[in-house]
């Protein structure tokens, strides 16, 4: 990176109307070439389109439009063969570019910018950049909730308690469980579409805030680029960042999912717990205490969703007394975002690589389901089958578990004769509905947590994902 000093001449992109040359600190601050130059594939297809329409519009001659494209093609292969010198003193990658285009063509490089700006310029690059990590992310979710069928298909009959409070309230099984993150991620995943089609409306011929008196064509190029139409309003275009927020509470969505899940899986693979195991690739080890195996990713999943949540703040505070149009503020937008869009993919990849890979502890999940009474609304519930208000019944299956608790007794380890004393009620028939088994079979409708319903949500499941 290299940096001028205050003897240089002005800035050769917009020093004309500038006698002193800018103080080296100041030069330095207000750069944003080190976080913005990972844009340069989307500032130089930005460009493209743009030389392309000012060619059919007359504005360039197709000799001139040959050397630009040229020219910029050539300047993309040197960054990507780490042959390009990016400059402070040139401010950020719209600069650095169209230098380097001038570097190599001369005069007609020179020409690149009529009838654009650096803010419509810069406002179409993070929306495309923004439409490759969103396609790039729902792909990554998709991935992941692959991995969560599988797992759910697999356990679909595998009971766990489920939890109120923490505490044990009903059976449930684990492919039920796995089901309920599935449905949060495909909220997730509709949120990043949605913001998609806000994020891909093209703002170039927006120019500085005005628009511009060339004859230009901005449904030209908004087609180049793959936009769905030109944006409405220039003032509009170069000054709102709200599709970037957008994307920021989206991710601030997802990674609070991911986090309520790292919660699960922590207190999942403790000793207290022990309902699963992660492979060891997943986790790390204590420096002093020999036993300990830590479950790493999730808690850190975990910390990185305050991080992005953290980043929405940053650029709603960003936004919110800015007047139109452009502002310098503006570039302030960057590094939250690709800090959030970052830490996304990386909770997201490790999510997908990991979730298949989770050894489900099936015994010790089932005796953790058969100890905390469990199926208690189950024998109120046979209780009103028989007849029984259910206020009446409540009451009847609490006194149960009272004497339960007295006697370190779950229900379906009492006797008939010691049921009978709560009710007469009770028979023989009642011990098919304190299993665990006759708990969760019993929830059988659509979005219960019987076995034969987890493989029907997995199989719907499926064709959601297909039909992607
Ligand atoms: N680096 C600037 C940004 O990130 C580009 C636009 C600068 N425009 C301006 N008028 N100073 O927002």
């Amino acid at each position: 990176m290299s940096e001028s000093n205050n003897q240089k001449s002005t800035n050769s992109q917009w020093g004309g109307r500038f006698s002193e040359a800018v103080d080296t600190f100041v030069e330095k601050f207000t750069a944003s070439i080190e976080f913005d130059q990972r844009m340069y594939r989307q500032d130089i297809a930005g460009s493209i389109a743009h030389a392309t329409m000012l060619e059919k519009v007359g504005v360039l001659t197709s000799d001139e439009l040959n050397q630009i494209i040229n020219g910029l093609q050539e300047v993309q292969q040197d960054i990507e063969n780490g042959n390009m010198e990016w400059s402070i003193a040139l401010e950020d990658v719209h600069m650095n570019i169209e230098a380097r285009l001038t570097d190599k063509i001369g005069i007609t490089g020179k020409k690149l910018h009529t009838g654009r700006s650096r803010n419509d310029q810069v406002a179409t690059d993070i929306r495309l950049y923004v439409r490759d990590e969103i396609d790039f992310i729902c792909e990554e979710i998709t991935r992941l909730q692959e991995g969560l069928l599988m797992l759910a298909e697999r356990e679909a009959a595998t009971i766990m308690p489920g939890f109120t409070h923490l505490q044990t309230a009903q059976p449930v099984t684990f492919g039920h469980h796995m089901m309920a993150w599935f449905e949060m991620l495909s909220r997730d995943f509709e949120r990043f579409q949605d913001c998609r089609k806000r994020v891909n409306r093209s703002p170039l011929g927006a120019a500085a805030l005005a628009g511009t008196t060339y004859p230009i064509d901005r449904a030209m190029t908004a087609k180049l680029l793959g936009f769905d139409a030109p944006t409405e309003n220039s003032l509009d275009s170069v000054s709102d960042r709200d599709f970037a927020i957008e994307l920021c509470a989206a991710s601030s969505l997802l990674m609070t999912h991911l986090s309520r899940a790292s919660e699960e899986l922590i207190l999942w693979t403790s000793a207290q717990f022990n309902f699963i195991d992660l492979p060891d690739r997943f986790c790390t080890g204590s420096s002093i205490m020999p036993q300990k195996k830590n479950p790493d990713v999730p808690e850190l999943v975990r910390g990185k969703a305050g991080r992005v949540t953290g980043h929405l703040m940053s650029l709603l505070m960003l936004m919110k007394a800015q007047p139109l149009a452009y502002n310098k503020d503006n570039q302030e937008d960057k590094e939250p975002l690709f800090d959030v869009i970052d830490n996304v993919k990386g909770c997201l990849r490790a999510y997908a690589d990991m979730i298949p890979a989770i050894q489900v502890k099936e015994a010790s999940m089932r005796e953790a389901a058969r100890r905390g009474f469990s199926t208690a609304t189950d024998l109120a519930d046979y209780l009103v089958r028989k007849g029984m208000p259910f206020r009446d019944a409540h009451e009847v299956v609490g006194k149960s578990v009272g004497y339960g608790i007295d006697q370190d007794k779950d229900l379906s380890d009492m006797n008939l004769e010691e049921l009978q004393q709560f009710s007469d009620m009770i028979s023989e028939d009642v011990f098919d509905v304190l299993t665990l088994e006759g708990s969760v079979n019993a929830r059988d409708h659509i979005g219960g947590t019987a076995p034969k319903q987890v493989i029907a949500a997995v199989a719907r499941g499926k064709q959601r994902l297909a039909e992607r």
